[in-house]
């Protein structure tokens, strides 16, 4: 992967971190890379990778192609000021922060090409999920730019309607933690009906894996999976039957999204 005119990160914490690796393994020259990180043993760990690191801005080039944002959302106003100065005709300012709207990113830094992306967790191991959202200034090349580098992490899908992003931000980016939940309760339930703990978490664990797995390599859509799994009057429908009823999962769930599509709202004022 190459990216002319170099690359910007500020904040190489967990996920810009994540993505930083994702890029070195995809081929980007570690030269081609400024890290902006005041952390002095994460900063330390990252020049290690040899891309270039600095505390702060001082060390960076005059332009950059791609500047990417990866600190804290509370962060983000009192950071992306300093990086206005390294926009070029080519410059495109991407973002993985929650919350924070191509507005915002547009008050600081003027009409220049932002692209808006929520990353989730499993970005730390290559198979996360990112939804990107662009401003009116980003080119076709700009977008295939930060497709490439998002999709160092995983998977990335786009929405023209910035409005999307909360719904996305309830689905994927708060996600991982539905699931983790669906384990613990698997896992805890599996307990309560006579398994030993560590056997109860080990079976829920490696049934969301391979279920997760053959869900997202199957032809078949996951309705079909289950009614492929499911025998008229056996244990799984006896299980579903409870589970899909009116009161059941798809109710909890379309709570639970619509409860953090509304915080994403508000968060994002
Ligand atoms: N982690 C996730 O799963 C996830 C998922 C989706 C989206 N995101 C988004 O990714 C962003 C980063 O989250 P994270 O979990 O990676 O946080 P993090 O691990 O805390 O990383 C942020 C890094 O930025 C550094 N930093 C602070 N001030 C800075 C500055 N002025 N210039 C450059 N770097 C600075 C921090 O250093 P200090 O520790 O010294 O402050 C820290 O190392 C957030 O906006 C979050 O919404 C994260």
């Amino acid at each position: 992967m190459d990216i002319p005119g170099g690359i910007v990160l500020a904040g190489g914490g967990k996920m810009g971190g994540a993505l930083l690796s994702g890029w070195l393994d995809s081929g980007v020259p570690p030269g081609d890379v400024y890290v902006v990180e005041p952390e002095p043993d994460i900063a330390k760990r990252l020049a290690a990778l040899g891309v270039n690191v600095g505390a702060d801005t001082s060390g960076l080039p005059d332009k950059a192609a791609i500047v990417i944002f990866a600190v804290k959302p509370q962060m983000m106003d009192a950071v992306v000021p300093h990086y206005r100065s390294l926009a070029g005709a080519d410059t495109v300012f991407l973002s993985i922060a929650a919350g924070c709207t191509i507005k915002q990113f547009e008050s600081h830094l003027g009409a220049h090409p932002v692209v808006r992306s929520m990353p989730n967790t499993p970005a730390a191991i290559g198979l996360g999920m990112t939804v990107a959202c662009a401003n009116g200034h980003v080119s076709e090349a700009q977008k295939a730019q930060c497709q490439m580098l998002l999709e160092a992490v995983g998977e990335v899908a786009w929405v023209a309607d910035e409005g999307q992003m909360d719904p996305v931000t309830a689905v994927s980016g708060s996600g991982p933690a539905y699931v983790f939940l669906l384990i613990e309760s698997l896992a805890a339930a599996g307990v309560e009906a006579g398994l030993a703990p560590d056997l109860a978490m080990r079976l829920a664990r490696a049934t969301v894996r391979g279920a997760g797995e053959l869900a997202s390599r199957a032809q078949d859509a996951p309705s079909q999976l289950r009614v492929n799994v499911t025998s008229p009057g056996g244990t799984t429908a006896a299980a579903l039957d409870v589970l899909m009823a009116e009161d059941g999962l798809g109710s909890l769930m379309r709570r639970a999204v619509a409860a953090a599509t509304r915080r994403s709202k508000e968060l994002a004022g």
